[in-house]
């Protein structure tokens, strides 16, 4: 989980040099940095290195990164004018740079490294759509969605078919499975998950399950509305550390493959405390009938984040 990022001496290197955007926008230099943790971390997979909000840019959201801030969107979605006007557009010609970055690096892993593409999902791009960046309330977002349902309904079936559509592209590409993600999705109560957003990442998820690879099913804070949102779709459900990973495959069924679902903060405690966490999860999911586990943090890395810190807990449950 952002297994490549501002933690790693090495993409710090790159990020003096290049913008955010720059990285993405260049296939060499994403697939240089899809690289850069297999062989420092020793993890199982690779995820390609683009981010959710690269579609804003044919969109025509106006998409940055501030340094220390985050993305910024300049034109934010308002009315149902601004979804109206937002154009239709080809993949292959103005995404095509993110499968081109698969193919590349695709060809440099080695073949027993998986390469994941990903997408974000409806409600958590939608977000970043009308509130203009990151947001602690969702305050515009949520009354964008009790007051103009239609529109909302709009703008969420037109990002759900994009996003659909951009993963299969992707798998075309070389993606050997694919996570949408939907980061912030846990701000919402259970019934208006049902309500508002379940229909549409069900939607991109059945889209995306045309490519044939597996599809992985990410949120954070979902815990109170488990159930449905995994009955949203994903053959692997990501959950977080709010929940004992043993408790939520009780909700979700014992069949359906789990990801997760370590603390990020954890990989910031004494050796001995992070190392029980580990263990803990391992023993949780050890002895199950049926679906899989992805050992895996439950959101990224954080930047204050110690390398070898991140190593020690990818040996720890190799060597488990
Ligand atoms: O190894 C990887 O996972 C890297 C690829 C990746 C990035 N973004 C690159 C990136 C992935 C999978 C993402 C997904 C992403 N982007 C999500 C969903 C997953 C999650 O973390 O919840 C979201 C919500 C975004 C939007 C986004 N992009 C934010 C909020 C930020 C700012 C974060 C910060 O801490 O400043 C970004 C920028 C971004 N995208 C970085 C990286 C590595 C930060 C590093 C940098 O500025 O160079």
């Amino acid at each position: 989980m952002r297994q490549a990022g501002r933690y790693m001496p090495q993409y710090r290197k790159l990020r003096k040099r290049h913008s955010i955007l720059d990285l993405c926008h260049s296939p060499e230099l994403a697939a240089e940095v899809t690289l850069q943790p297999i062989e420092r971390l020793g993890v199982d997979a690779a995820i390609i290195f683009a981010d959710i909000l690269l579609p804003f840019e044919p969109l025509r959201l106006g998409l940055r990164f501030e340094a220390g801030e985050g993305p910024k969107i300049d034109r934010p979605i308002r009315d149902a004018a601004d979804v109206e006007r937002l154009p239709t557009f080809s993949i292959e010609a103005e995404l095509g740079y993110v499968c081109d970055a698969i193919r590349l690096a695709r060809r440099a892993l080695p073949a027993e490294v998986p390469l994941i593409g990903f997408a974000g999902a409806p409600f958590t791009l939608a977000s970043y759509a009308i509130e203009g960046g990151a947001s602690r309330t969702f305050t515009k977002t949520k009354a964008f969605m009790y007051q103009a349902p239609d529109t909302w309904h709009l703008l969420l079936s037109r990002l759900a078919d994009l996003m659909g559509n951009y993963l299969v592209a992707q798998a075309r590409a070389g993606a050997q499975a694919l996570q949408l993600f939907d980061s912030w999705v846990g701000c919402l109560s259970p019934d208006d998950y049902r309500t508002f957003v379940a229909p549409h990442t069900k939607r991109a998820l059945a889209l995306a399950a045309g490519a044939g690879v597996p599809l992985i099913h990410f949120g954070i804070g979902t815990a109170t509305f488990l159930e449905d949102f995994a009955a949203a779709g994903g053959d692997v459900i990501s959950i977080d550390w709010r929940i004992p990973i043993d408790a939520a495959w009780t909700r979700i069924g014992g069949q359906r493959a789990i990801q997760g679902n370590l603390d990020p903060v954890a990989l910031l405690a004494p050796a001995a405390e992070r190392d029980r966490q580990v263990k803990d999860i391992l023993k949780r999911a050890a002895g199950r009938p049926g679906g899989g586990h992805i050992f895996n943090l439950g959101h990224g890395v954080l930047p204050e984040t110690d390398v070898d810190a991140v190593r020690a807990v990818v040996d720890l449950v190799h060597d488990s």
